[in-house]
């Protein structure tokens, strides 16, 4: 192993710089280079590949956002894009490939091991925590305390006003950003995508609080495929049950930030482990978070299906909020 190239892939994650960072510097000290590939995938294909040295990633620790910057690559989910990177990839004498990615981006990573014989290994890194492997994704932390403090301060407004708000967080499919800013905020209740909206029960919340004199109630609703499910929630409530409510979409505010310290430990940690599985020769692996450990998997036993837990975590919320 003499060059390794490293990329950034699907949405940013506060954290990413922690990990490029961690892969870089760990690399130089066993004497590999490192490439860094703009672009995600698409920078692969196109063949953006510059040289990282120590000090290019020097005070990038605190800093969100990736300074690979990062894509949706279409292009990448064909066989010609793949057979595109991989002849860069030789091309530029890169002899392993990290990932750091969430769900979408470690399927890409999976396909082309596959395909080529070339060792990759896949960092975790997502707010939304998606990857069924892992406890933790890097970013998730961050993310999850940019919205707590959006809905603390829109709890001021709603105790000011004696009102409902509806608060939509990131999350695309994946429950566990509405999960914890649901718990972590005393919500009335919690709108999963992955269910249908009974807004019986989330009336039936909201004026029982109401009637033991709570001044406001918040709904978290996760986003799903799109954003927007707020607003049905919305029209529901005051159709059906006369409850007029606010909504507010937090959007890609989560998305960016100083990555807090678990972001900043656990990215530096899972950085210098994909190195290190690179240099025992490792073919396709996943870093992985787990019981407090870091460690790694095969890259394919990390797509198994996450366990439902919606339902657990919105009876805790609707205990908790009585
Ligand atoms: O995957 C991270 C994420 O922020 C999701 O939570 C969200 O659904 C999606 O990305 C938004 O993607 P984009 O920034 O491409 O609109």
């Amino acid at each position: 192993m003499k060059r390794i190239a490293i990329l950034t892939s699907g949405g940013d994650s506060p954290g990413m710089n922690c990990a490029i960072r961690a892969v870089v510097r760990t690399a130089i000290g066993h004497n590999v280079q490192v490439f860094g590939v703009q672009r995600g995938y698409q920078g692969l294909i196109n063949n953006e590949l510059r040289e990282l040295d120590a000090s290019s990633v020097g005070n990038i620790i605190h800093t969100g956002g990736t300074i690979l910057q990062t894509s949706r690559c279409k292009d990448f989910t064909t066989e010609e894009g793949r057979k595109k990177a991989f002849e860069n990839l030789q091309k530029n004498k890169i002899d392993g490939l990290v990932v750091l990615g969430g769900n979408g981006s470690f399927k890409g990573a999976k396909i082309f091991s596959d395909e080529y014989d070339l060792p990759v290994v896949g960092i975790p890194a997502t707010i939304d925590n998606d990857i069924s492997s892992t406890e933790y994704t890097i970013g998730f932390d961050t993310a999850v305390q940019t919205a707590i403090d959006a809905v603390d301060k829109i709890r001021d407004t709603a105790s000011s006003h004696e009102r409902t708000f509806i608060v939509e967080v990131m999350g695309r499919k994946s429950p566990a950003i509405a999960v914890h800013v649901g718990v972590c905020c005393g919500a009335e209740n919690i709108v999963f995508p992955s269910k249908e909206i009974d807004s019986a029960r989330i009336a039936a919340d909201i004026k029982r609080g109401i009637k033991r004199g709570k001044t406001s109630s918040i709904i978290v609703v996760g986003e799903g495929e799109k954003a927007g499910l707020s607003y049905e929630v919305q029209k529901e409530l005051e159709n059906s049950h006369q409850i007029n409510a606010h909504v507010c979409i937090l959007g890609h505010i989560q998305r960016g930030g100083r990555p807090t310290h678990q972001d900043r430990f656990i990215g530096s940690k899972m950085g210098n482990q994909a190195v290190k599985e690179l240099i025992r020769g490792e073919k396709s692996r996943a870093i992985i978070y787990q019981n407090g450990m870091v460690s790694s998997i095969s890259l394919e036993n990390c797509f198994e299906t996450k366990i439902d837990y919606e339902t657990p975590f919105l009876e805790l919320v609707r205990a908790l909020s009585r």
